[in-house]
């Protein structure tokens, strides 16, 4: 089997916000590799949020690691984490997220800015994005003027600017209309196939989940299989 470009390990996530302990993650292990498109479905609550912030390095697992290209990614500096957020991973929020005061090409440029791509290779690239999403008549709307799913388009473009090599998104069609979610599940597929990035996608849509490549749950603090969860489900004396 081929390496993993990006791996979980043995993930607990605790929280203790109420003086008492809740455990969210009991231990989640997932293997992401490269091309690979996963979608993650589970029930509101279970914790699928909180193991995809860890997966863009957005949070902390109270133990367990995290290894991109076989490096341990908690172990290293905070200069490590940064360069992971910046240059491997984009994240794609249920809400866009886009600053208002930006028009359409600015928000997508802003990632190639903070990284400090030179301009014209960064130009190159939005415009490239722009019309990969099929909004290149719209670089110079404000987010105010776009409707909700031109929006969530720019937010895909703007996570895709500096050729990350994994994509995780959070319920990204959550606000969406069916028709707009349909536009948006079948850009993925094809970003995926045109690009070659590795796609996370948390949802609650079984439409976009039956197009990915892999389907898993978060059940009872673990990423399982459909065929665990049902096998559960069926044999509920043999649950420990
Ligand atoms: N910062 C926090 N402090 C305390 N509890 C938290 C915190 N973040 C999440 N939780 C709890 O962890 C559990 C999992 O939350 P999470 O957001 O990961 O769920 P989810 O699977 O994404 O749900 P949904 O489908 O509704 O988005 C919830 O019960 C939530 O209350
Ligand atoms: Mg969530």
């Amino acid at each position: 089997m081929s390496e993993a470009l990006l791996e979980a390990r043995g993930i607990r996530r605790t929280f203790h916000e109420t003086g008492e302990e809740l455990e969210v993650l009991s231990g989640v292990d997932f293997a992401l590799r490269e091309g690979e498109f996963v979608a993650i479905t589970g029930s509101s609550g279970s914790g699928k949020s909180t193991f995809l912030n860890i997966l863009g390095a957005l949070d902390h697992p109270t133990s367990g690691a995290l290894l991109f290209e076989g490096r341990d990614l908690f172990a290293g500096g905070a200069a490590e984490l940064d360069r992971y957020r910046l240059r491997q991973v984009g994240f794609v929020f249920q809400f866009h997220h886009l600053l208002p005061e930006m028009t359409a090409f600015e928000n997508i440029m802003l990632p190639a800015r903070i990284l400090g791509t030179p301009e014209r290779k960064a130009r190159d690239r939005a415009r490239e994005l722009l019309t990969a999403i099929g909004l290149g008549d719209r670089r110079r709307h404000l987010p105010g003027e776009l409707s909700g799913g031109e929006r969530q388009r720019i937010a895909v473009a703007r996570a895709l600017m500096n050729e990350p090599k994994v994509v995780l998104a959070d319920e990204p069609s959550g606000n969406l209309d069916e028709r707009h979610s349909a536009n948006l599940h079948e850009m993925f597929v094809r970003l995926n196939r045109e690009f070659g990035q590795s796609f996370v996608v948390v949802t609650h849509d079984l439409s976009l989940a039956a197009m990915a490549g892999r389907q898993l749950v978060m059940h009872e603090g673990r990423l399982q299989t459909p065929e665990e969860v049902r096998a559960l489900a069926e044999k509920p004396q043999e649950r420990s």
